[in-house]
This record gives C-alpha cells, sequence and structure tokens, in this order.
C-alpha cells in the first residue's frame, strides 16, 4: 500500500523525508518519489524500484529546502514506471501531490479537464493535481476543498505549491493520515512510523477534513472550511507496533483490514441501479461473455478456496459448467479445453509456480485465460488477457486473510456481470449488490467479537486435532478455517462437507476432537443440522458459526459464534472471518511466530 510523508520546519527536509520513507517500506511498493521547495523552486525525482535507486536518481543533488513531500508507491492505476511514481504536478511544476487511495471517477474528470492539460502518467493522482490547479487563484485549500468537491472515491492526500511553500495541505477521506506535532516543524505521513524518532504527539485526520499544515500550528477544518477541534494524542508505539498500526501482528492487523480493503474492492465496479458489475479488466465484448459455455478456475491453496466459492457462484447465477482446479494438478492431467472455455487463474502474489504455468498449459490449449491478483505487475497479472486486480493491499503475513475474502468479492462480481449477461433478472442483480454493501458493516460487527473469539481460542488450543465442516457454499469455508488452523498453528485440522462424514470421517469423533460446524441459516441449514447433531451425539465438543438470533444454536453447541445474516452466496465473506480469528488466537496462545509459519514462503515461486 502507498506510503506518504511530508515534513515542514527549520531542519533541512530531504534526509527526514528519505528516511521517513525507509520506515514505510514495511507497505510494500514499486517506486518512490519526492519533492522539495529548494527556495527557489519546486525540485522532484522519482524513480522505479527501492528508495536506494531513488537516492542514485537523485545524484549530487543536496536540496536544502525544509518543507517536502515524498511518496511510496504501489501500483493501481497503470504501471510501475517513472512517469507514474508520485510526486505529481500539473501543468506547472510548482504544485505537487502525493496521494494514497484511489478515485474513482478519474476518467469522467480527465476528460473534462480535456487534452489542453499537460498529461504525463496514467494514474488518477495526476488527474486531482490538475483538478486542484483549476480551482488554484492563490489560496491552496480553497483549491483542494473544491476539487474534492467533485471527486467520487477513497484519498489520504497532501500538496504543495511554489508561491507558498510554507505551508502543507493534507485532506483525508478513506485512506489514513496522521499529523506529527514537533517544536517549531510538523509532519504527516500515511501512519506514525515515519515520525515516531522525532515526536510521539501525533493528530489522526477523520475523514472529510482537511489540515493547513504550517511549521507554527496546524489548523484543521471540514471541507466547509469551517474549523474542526482535534485533540493531540501521544502515542506509546514504538516502530514496529506503528508499522502494524498497534496490532501485535500483521496477520491480525490484515484480520482486521477487512472491511475497508473490501470496499475497495468493489468501489467503482457494481452499478446497483442496472444491478450489475463493471469489470473492464475482462477485455471481452458482451458477445464474446454470452458465447463462453464454461468456466475453470485455477489456484493453490487459500486461493483456490475462493475459485470453489466461485464455481457455486458461477453456476447458481450464471448457469454454465463451472469447475474448480488445483494448478499443480491441472498442469500434468489433459484437461479439454476450448476456446469457449475461459480459464480464471486467482493468486495473491501473482508468481506462484504452479498457478503460472497451469495457466499457460490452459492458453497452449486455446482456453481464454484472465487473472484475478493482488500483486499489482505480477508476473500472472502480466501473461493473462486481462483480468482484475483485488485491490487488498500487501498482505505481508504469510497466511492469507483480506485477499482471500477480496478475490471472493471480486470472483462474486464476475459472477454477477456474466449473469447479467443471461438469464439473471435486474432484481436479483439489485438485491444481491445491495447485500454486497452491506458487507463492510457485518465484518465490522464480526470483529467486535474478536475478545469472545480470543476466549473459545484459548479453550481449544491444547487438543492435538480439530475437524472443520460446512455444506454447500460453506463447504470451502470449512477449508479454508482448517488451513488457516494448521498453517499458522501447527494443530493438525481436516475439513469434509457434512455430507461426507458418514463416508469415513466421522469413525474419528470423540471427546478429545473438536468440531467447528458452519451452519449458518441457509438452503442447507436442515442438513447441516442434522450432521451437528450426529456429532453431538457422539460426545465431541462443538463450535458452531451461526446466524444471529438461530435459538437452536446454544443448545446443539458448546461455543457458539454469531455472524449477521445475508444472502447465502455472500455468506464466506463474513463466515471466514471467526475461523480467521479462532486460528490467529490459537496460533498466539501456542506462542506460534503467527506471521511467519514454519516451512512456508508468502510466495511459492517454485514448483
Ligand atoms: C494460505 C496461503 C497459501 C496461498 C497459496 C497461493 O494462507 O497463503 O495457501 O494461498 O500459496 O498463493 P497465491 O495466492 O499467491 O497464488
Amino acid at each position: 500500500m502507498c506510503g506518504i510523508v511530508g515534513y515542514i520546519g527549520t531542519k533541512t527536509a530531504l534526509p527526514i523525508l528519505l528516511q521517513g520513507l525507509r520506515r514505510l517500506e514495511y507497505r510494500g511498493y514499486d517506486s518512490a518519489g519526492v519533492a522539495i521547495f529548494d527556495g527557489a523552486r519546486m525540485q522532484r525525482t522519482r524513480a522505479v524500484g527501492k528508495i536506494d535507486q531513488l537516492s542514485n536518481a537523485m545524484g549530487k543533488s543536496n536540496w536544502a529546502g525544509s518543507s517536502g513531500i515524498a511518496h511510496t508507491r504501489w501500483a493501481t492505476h497503470g504501471g510501475v514506471t517513472e512517469a507514474n511514481a508520485h510526486p505529481h504536478i500539473a501543468c506547472s511544476d510548482d504544485l505537487v501531490i502525493v496521494h494514497n487511495g484511489i478515485i474513482e471517477n478519474y476518467r469522467e474528470l480527465k476528460e473534462k479537464l480535456g487534452p489542453a492539460h499537460r498529461w504525463t502518467s496514467e494514474t488518477d493522482t495526476e488527474v486531482l493535481a490538475h483538478l486542484i490547479e483549476s480551482h488554484y487563484t492563490g489560496d491552496l485549500t480553497r483549491a483542494v476543498q473544491t476539487a474534492l468537491s467533485h471527486v467520487r472515491g477513497t484519498y489520504g492526500l497532501v500538496a504543495m505549491h511554489a508561491q507558498n511553500p510554507h505551508t502543507l495541505i493534507a485532506a483525508r477521506m478513506g485512506s489514513p493520515l496522521v499529523i506529527g506535532i514537533g517544536e517549531g516543524e510538523h509532519y504527516v505521513a500515511s501512519d506514525a512510523t515515519p515520525m515516531l524518532a522525532y515526536t510521539k504527539k501525533v493528530v489522526f485526520l477523520a475523514d472529510g477534513e482537511i489540515a493547513e499544515i504550517k511549521r507554527e500550528n496546524v489548523l484543521i477544518m471540514n471541507m466547509k472550511h469551517e474549523p474542526v477541534k482535534k485533540y493531540v494524542e501521544e502515542i506509546d508505539w514504538d516502530e514496529a507496533q506503528a508499522e502494524k498500526q498497534g496490532f501485535p501482528d500483521f496477520m491480525l492487523k490484515e484480520i482486521f483490514d477487512q472491511p475497508s480493503v473490501f470496499e475497495d474492492a468493489i468501489r467503482g465496479r457494481i452499478d446497483v441501479e442496472q444491478g450489475t458489475a463493471h469489470l473492464g479488466g475482462i477485455n471481452m465484448t458482451e458477445d464474446q461473455m454470452r458465447a463462453i459455455d464454461r468456466v475453470l478456475f485455477i489456484a493453490c491453496g487459500t486461493a483456490r478456496h475462493a475459485g470453489i466459492i466461485a464455481k457455486y457462484a458461477f453456476e447458481r447465477l450464471v448457469g454454465i459448467p463451472a469447475e474448480v482446479d488445483v494448478a499443480s494438478e491441472f498442469r500434468y492431467r489433459d484437461p479439454v479445453l476450448n476456446e469457449k472455455t475461459l480459464v480464471f487463474g486467482i493468486s495473491q502474489s501473482g508468481e506462484t509456480a504452479d498457478t503460472l504455468a497451469a495457466l499457460r498449459e490452459a492458453r497452449r490449449k486455446g482456453a481464454l485465460v484472465r487473472g484475478i491478483v493482488n500483486v499489482v505487475g505480477s508476473t500472472i497479472a502480466r501473461e493473462t488477457d486481462g483480468g482484475t486486480y483485488i485491490h487488498a493491499g500487501p498482505e505481508l503475513a504469510v497466511a492469507s486473510t483480506k485477499a482471500f475474502t477480496n478475490m471472493v468479492a471480486i470472483m462474486l462480481l464476475y459472477a454477477i456481470q456474466f449473469a447479467r449477461l443471461r438469464r439473471m433478472t435486474i432484481s436479483t442483480g439489485i438485491k444481491l449488490l445491495n447485500a454486497l454493501k452491506e458487507v463492510p458493516r457485518q465484518m465490522e460487527h464480526i470483529l467486535e467479537q474478536n475478545d469472545c473469539i480470543k476466549t473459545y481460542a484459548e479453550k481449544y488450543a491444547l487438543y492435538k486435532n480439530m475437524l472443520f465442516l460446512g455444506r454447500g457454499i460453506n463447504y470451502p469455508v470449512a477449508l479454508e478455517g482448517s488451513l488457516k488452523l494448521k498453517e499458522i498453528s501447527y494443530i493438525h485440522s481436516e475439513a469434509f462437507p457434512g455430507g461426507e462424514m458418514k463416508h469415513g470421517p466421522i469413525a474419528l469423533i470423540s471427546p478429545d476432537f473438536p468440531v467447528v460446524c458452519v451452519m449458518t441459516q441457509n438452503q442447507l441449514y436442515d442438513k447441516m443440522r442434522s450432521n451437528v447433531e450426529e456429532i453431538r451425539a457422539r460426545g465431541a465438543h462443538i463450535i458452531l458459526i451461526a446466524t444471529e438470533g438461530d435459538a437452536a444454536a446454544r443448545e446443539l453447541a458448546d461455543d457458539v459464534i454469531c455472524v449477521p445474516e445475508t444472502h447465502e452466496l455472500l455468506e464466506p465473506l463474513l463466515n471466514t472471518i471467526p475461523l480467521q480469528l479462532f486460528a490467529y488466537h490459537s496460533a498466539v496462545v501456542l506462542g506460534r511466530d503467527v506471521d511467519r509459519p514454519r516451512n512456508l514462503a508468502k510466495s511459492v515461486t517454485v514448483e
């Protein structure tokens, strides 16, 4: 995820900004840049690669200015190039801006601004720079406020103008910004890490707030230019804690990131009025999409579990055959494919060797191949003929969490988009999209149960084996819960569809074998309930994921985690979260290295 640093004070800004960028490296980035007012004019350097490359690109320039802004970019709009790196300028070199977030209507805005502007990048941020410049009449705060009133999307931005280099303007909507309060100097950054070496006094900007940051003072206003009273907070985080925004591990932070990154995944991609989704990256005409008669999802591990959910959604909504393949099996099978088969490769890293090889094989055999990827510019993203970024932001913990929910979100959007071109009614589409819009709030509600889930994890962490059961759309949820538990806690666990129990696994059931059952209220509720009763009759401890208000749940289970009701196809987006938390806390209780479990790598680039 991109990082921002700004400084205004009496010291030389350059080393503070470069050091600040290094502190933000943990967020992941592909290019970096810095802009400083050197006393006469705005100086700017950007480079692809690491901060060292940026330093090299600056050569011997030793700008003496004491105000400036800097940025690390994680590509979203446009490739990894120097031209796309921040800070961006507009037509003149006087205005510089760094920005995190996504401007949804940047294409419209760019069109309105017109070709007379000097366009040098593919980014939404450059459009924002031109928009601000077009409203600038000597007051940068007003220009930013007016420009933002035309913007749809998210931003954490910092702007500065050569005509008034002693003021930084910062504004936030959906993308965090923190202001550090020093003596005769101020800092601003996307999180507190770059400023911790200098100050522990901070002000967190809220959505809809804009700050005028000068050496001597900071004025915070709302978008109507009315002052807002803010409190200075004293943080006692060290750097490692600040990187994790106060969470003890990246995994827990990433689990809690889910409501906001889910919004990033669907933002600008749904059309509630028409009950459909628009994922332009598919690179197919509507006629080509209608001609597809089979869809295949290829992935490994957690990404494959997202693929199973996609299979259920495509079959149910689109009404065409859908299959899921383990990439390492697919590549050595003799798959039957033709030009009407659409293959989706799903991958967080975009570098998984087996997935990549399987996609190459599918393409060789004539299928249409598209990528569902998190890391922008990764090999799968480059080698497929289209697809969609899931916008989960960098996932640093080895165990995948937020990438999973965003993969599911994107696959659901694809299922809706394809279904609306075939048999799905507008009202079903609207219903699904309205339910999807509720998901972030419902995720927050589940995350509020973190303490309760922790006590369950503490209760069961010493068991050697566990079983996870689900049916239908919740079978992949059970698979994912089981994978999370085994990979980070090292507790042996397995997952089965509830209906398979009688065909073997039920022999394992005993009081020493706790069973996690996903029994939410959907069309298979009664079937799943029978499975739960069979287990209960054999004396196993039962942890139940149940829909809020299900009175039977408390009678059937030792421990219950309640989740809000949603459309059946959306259930995995909610039901997986308690299982991620359960796995996380089990691993913590057992003293495991949660972010770096043994024997595992984040990106599996070998076979
Ligand atoms: C589990 C996990 C792995 C990955 C798998 C595929 O938590 O992270 O199972 O899902 O290695 O990785 P990507 O998605 O990068 O292709």
